[in-house]
Order: structure tokens, then sequence, then C-alpha cells
């Protein structure tokens, strides 16, 4: 058959070549990424996704290839054969892999041409986002982000080998089913066969996987689309992959110490890096009590200090009131942040404000260790003494206040501990800092539906020694769940879960889930609890979040080929749409308004 590419076969990538190919013929095929008219010469950069080679036409060698040459233009798609050649002294270029060769043109094929790209496909010119990702499929082109997806493949290769090798079982769950118990919002998806009926899309496959435990399965994993209609951030998608996994007859330290060997595993694998096992472990309280937040960046220090007992009866009324109804008075030490300028200091109150704290106290501790600070006046030389103390207070330091409830005290100063050490170049890029969070609580309450919610979801068993606090003081007790945390990013979390029933219909009433909703909205798996379900527990990673750190991209988009914006459409392909009345009908559906612009 005679196609477009006749007889010729591509014999490498345009990336791979070295001075040992030199003297060899080659057929490559790839995209004109650049040309260069040099008088007679012509130079073109051929690019594939393995990087890039010189191509050199001379037209003393061939006139023709030379005269086809002269019209490729950028992104043209183009096919060639010559020989390998070491390219002239003085023009090797030691910053390129293929640098020391180029390819002396005998033959050139113009496969494609391409319209001018609407922005140019390196990964040195700003371009706004928006216009890259309508032009997705290009913007897919910039050797950055094809390497990030290249990454991407390696450790999904690696997350099947190690796991298989752990007796894993890769296993497929529905896509459309039933709401699942992740908290967030769903993703509807009207049923036509049953008008008024929709499925959810899975926030999670939590209860698939409990149910294969209940079948026998043992251990299972699946790299898995999930589905949240939440509000977006940097590192949030609406449909995001998780490395999902469910195993049986284990307990926690058995779930931590398989995980962290895979984490290791996909370190090395993408990286090269030896991680040092075991990981860190801390519970709850204790990383609230130090950094504010229950994912803290660990690669700086900047505790924080809880001076609520010192504050007690202060003349700071602000401090005092907080102390007095059970509130936190805490700290932040910046070491030899002193220099702070105003307007620093107004930002950094303006952060702190986002997260609800009514002010940002500051004090700069001068060079005799005295505070120059707008509420010194309101303490005694004791109670400065004594505060300078416990917040480990030098010369040239800057220490920040919030007080407020517990909630907001610990995140806003918390956050903002995290925001002034990006300011101050404290997170090293090239340091990986893990901890597992433990001993969570179980529930939480709501103070606007008045009443407890599952903390991670209700299924998360409770501590054994806890079980007792069920009913006395539900808030206190703590849960067999755990999060990965690294470099102040949740990447992953799980439990074990409750396979008891009747310790189940506890959390039920605990949670307002009358025994009608629970059977209405879980009843395939309180059923299952019935049948000899086995002590179980898993864990889902956030893969994107783990790309993102892994490839030091700031954005969770970087790391996906087709990903969606903050406002959870895809500008490419321009979903969601409208759809046909004609659809709608079939699916009894009418819409209530039609509201504008979608965006
Ligand atoms: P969880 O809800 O903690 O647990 O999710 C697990 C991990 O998934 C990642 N993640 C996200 N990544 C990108 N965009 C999002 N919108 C998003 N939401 C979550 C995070 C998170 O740690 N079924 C339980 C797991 C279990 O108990 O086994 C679950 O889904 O990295
Ligand atoms: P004021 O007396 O209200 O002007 O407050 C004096 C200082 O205390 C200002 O720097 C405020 O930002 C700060 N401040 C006010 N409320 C709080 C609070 N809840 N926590 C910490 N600092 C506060």
């Amino acid at each position: 058959m005679n196609d477009m590419l006749g007889n010729w076969k591509r014999t490498h990538y345009c990336g791979e070549l070295r001075s040992e190919h030199i003297g060899q013929e080659v057929c490559l095929m790839g995209w004109a990424h650049r040309r260069r008219d040099h008088g007679g010469l012509i130079f073109i950069d051929l690019r594939d996704r393995t990087g890039i080679a010189q191509l050199a036409l001379d037209p003393d060698r061939d006139l023709q290839a030379h005269t086809k040459a002269e019209a490729v233009r950028n992104e043209f798609v183009i096919a060639i054969r010559g020989k390998v050649s070491r390219r002239p002294e003085g023009t090797i270029n030691t910053k390129m892999s293929t640098g020391e060769v180029e390819i002396e043109i005998s033959e050139l094929r113009i496969l494609n041409e391409a319209k001018t790209p609407p922005f140019m496909l390196n990964d040195f010119t700003d371009v706004a986002e928006n216009v890259r990702l309508k032009y997705r499929y290009l913007d897919l082109r910039r050797e950055s982000i094809q390497r990030n997806l290249m990454m991407r493949h390696k450790v999904a290769q690696t997350v099947r080998g190690y796991l298989s090798a752990n007796n894993f079982l890769e296993i497929e769950t529905p896509v459309l089913t039933k709401s699942t118990p992740e908290g967030a919002r769903d993703y509807l998806v009207p049923s036509r066969v049953h008008p008024g009926n929709f499925f959810a899309l899975p926030q999670s496959p939590q209860l698939f996987k409990q149910l294969l435990m209940v079948s026998g399965f043992d251990r299972y994993f699946q790299i898995v689309k999930c589905f949240r209609d939440e509000d977006l951030r940097a590192d949030r998608q609406p449909e995001f992959t998780q490395i999902d996994c469910e195993l049986s007859f284990v307990d926690r330290e058995d779930i931590m110490t398989i995980m962290e060997g895979l984490i290791a595993n996909i370190f090395k694998e993408a990286l090269g890096i030896e991680l040092t096992l075991p990981m860190p472990r801390m519970s709850y309280d204790e990383v609230l009590d130090r950094y504010g937040v229950d994912n803290p960046d660990l690669r700086f220090a900047l505790e924080l200090s809880n001076i609520t007992d010192l504050v007690k009866g202060c003349g700071f009324k602000v401090f005092a009131d907080a102390a007095e109804k059970g509130g936190l008075v805490k700290a932040l030490n910046v070491k030899g942040g002193a220099g702070f300028s105003r307007k620093e200091l107004d930002d950094l109150t303006n952060f702190a404000a986002i997260y609800g704290a009514k002010g940002l106290a500051w004090v700069k501790i001068q060079d005799d260790s005295s505070w120059q600070s707008p509420i010194a006046k309101f303490f005694t030389e004791p109670e400065l003494a004594a505060i300078s103390k416990k917040v480990d207070a030098a010369p040239g330091d800057l220490v920040l206040f919030v007080a407020d409830t517990a909630k907001i005290t610990n995140e806003a100063l918390g956050r903002l501990r995290g925001h002034i050490a990006q300011k101050l170049g404290l997170t090293d890029p090239n340091l990986y800092k893990f901890v597992w969070v433990t001993e969570f609580p179980l529930l939480e309450w709501d103070g606007e539906a008045k009443r407890h919610v599952a903390v991670h979801h209700p299924f998360t068993a409770p501590l054994d020694e806890d079980i007792a606090l069920l009913d006395a003081d539900p808030g206190k007790v703590r849960a067999k769940a755990y999060d990965l945390v690294l470099n102040g990013s949740e990447i992953g979390g799980g439990s074990i879960r409750i396979h008891d029933q009747s310790v189940q219909s506890r959390m039920f009433a605990l949670l307002g889930i009358e025994e009608e909703e629970a059977r209405q909205k879980f009843g395939f798996l309180l059923d299952a609890l019935e049948f000899g379900a086995p002590p179980h527990g898993g864990i889902a990673f956030g893969l994107d979040r783990i790309m993102m750190i892994l490839t030091g991209s700031d954005s969770i988009r970087d790391v996906i080929a087709f990903p969606k914006t903050q406002k959870a459409a895809c500008m490419m392909s321009e979903a969601p749409g409208v759809v046909d009345d004609k659809q709608l009908t079939e699916l009894s559906i009418r819409i209530r308004k039609t509201i504008g612009d979608k965006n």
C-alpha cells in the first residue's frame, strides 16, 4: 500500500541522537520547532517528544530538499532522511543532549502544514492561561508539560508494579453510581430509563472498595477518577485522580508501612531520591498545637506558641477575653523579622483576616529586648517577660499574635506560618518532608446543621480506647484515621473502617442519620457488613497532588493533560454546554430558568 509515508520508517527519536550515531543514515519524523536561514544553509530544529535534533540543509548537497525546506514553517510536520554528522567546531551546543550532532539532510517530506500557532510553543513565553487551555493540544507540545506527563506515566507504572508485587489486585468500580459519603457536592447524571432519577459520579470508590473486602479480594487498588463539585483551588480539580487502596486483616501501622514503601518507590523511580523510612508520625492534637493546621509544612520550623495561660486576666482585653471564653491566644515568632515594614504588617493582617482573624497583634523585639508594639502598653513587665520567654524572643524578631476561638486562631496563624515561609524563601523545593498525621477527631460539630458530622467519612472506626466516649463526649472521640502530608500538602488520607454493624449504627445515630436515611443511602453496605465483613481499612492518595510536588508545579493543571479551569469548565471543548431540548425531553428534564453566560 502506498500511503503518505511511502516506505519510510522512522529509525530514531530526535532526542536520542548522540555522537555514537555519527555516520549513520537515519529517518526522523516530527515537528519543525524553528527554522533558521543562514544564506545558503537552512537549519531546522526538528522536535518530537524526546527532544530536538538539528537538521542541516545544504543546497549543494540536495537542492530539492533545500527548496522544500524553504517552505517549512513552525509546527509543520515533516519527515527527513539523512546522515548524522558531527557539528563543525565552535557550533557544538553543550546545553542540548543532541548538541554534538546534526543531520545532513538528503531527503525531506512535508507530511502536513500547520497554521501559525496562537502562541510560542516554548517554556519561556508568558501566555495567558486561558489561551493555553483553549489550545491545550498545542500547549501540550511544550517541553515542560510533556515532561510532566511522561513522569506521570512512570509514576502510574511504578504504582501498578509495587502494589501488584504486594498482592494488590487492580479492580474497576462503577462511575455511574450513587452518592458517596466524602462530603463534597455530587456531580449528578440524569437517568433516561428512570425518569426523575439520577446517578451520582463517585467522589471516591469508598463504598465499593469496602464491598470488595467483604467479597474477599483482600487487597484492592485502582488509579481512578473521582468527581467533586467543590470550590476549586490551586491543588483541587473537579475531576481528579486517586491511587485508591483497601486492605483486609490489617491495622493502621500495616497500612502506613506498606504505603510508605509505595511512596518511597515513586520517589526513587521518578526523582532518583531515596527516602528515609519510616516517615514521622504526629497526632492531630500535636500538629495543631505546633503548626496550627493539619497539613503542616515541615521544611521549616516557625512553630506556634500557645500563650493563652499567660494572658488570662491581662490588661489587653482582646487577649484576656479570648482566654476567658475558652478561646486560644497563640504567637508566631518570625525570627529576624523585625525589619518588616508597616505595609508588610498590614498585608499579613489582611492575610490573617481571610481565615477569620479579627486582628493581628505584633511586636518587634528591640536590641535591648524591649517590645516595640502598639499593645506593649497593656502588659506588665513580668507579663512581657513571660511571653518573651515562651515565644523565645530575641532582638530582631517579629512576634505575631492572634486571639480568637481555637479554630480561627490555629487556622489564621497556621496559614500565616506557611505564607511567611514562602515570603522568606524557607520552602526549599528540593526538600521533601513527610509526616503522617494520626488520631484525627472522629466527629466535628457543624454549627449550622447543629449536629456532628464525620471528619473523614461515616465508616471510619473510632479508636478502641475512645469507644466509651461515643455517648459521653462524642467530640473527644479520636478516629483510626491518618493523612499523609508532604511539604504542607495533604497527599493522601484513609482509615480503618467500622466492620461491626452495631458500631456503625451508633455512628449513624451520632451523625443524626436516621435509620431510614442510612438504609436509603448506604443500605447495600450495611447489608454487606452483616455477611461476614473482615476487619479492613485503606487509603487514597491524590495522584495529581503527588505529581505537582514531583514536578515542582505550582498549578494542578500542569500535571493533567486536559484540566478544568478554576471555574470548573474546559476552555477547549467548552464543556459544560447546553443540550438540545430533545435530549432534555428524553430525560424528563425542564430547565427552570435560563442562566446567561455560563462563565
Ligand atoms: P479524601 O477525601 O481524603 O479520601 O481524598 C484522598 C486524597 O485525594 C486528594 N484530593 C484531591 N485532589 C485533587 N482535587 C481534589 N478536588 C481532591 N480532593 C481530594 C487529596 C486527598 O488526600 N475515600 C477516602 C479515602 C479512604 O478513606 O480510603 C477519600 O476519598 O490528596
Ligand atoms: P486595637 O486596640 O483594637 O487597635 O488593637 C490593637 C492591636 O491588636 C492591633 O494591632 C490589632 O490588629 C490587634 N488585634 C485586634 N484584635 C485581635 C485579635 N483577635 N487577635 C490578635 N490581635 C488582635
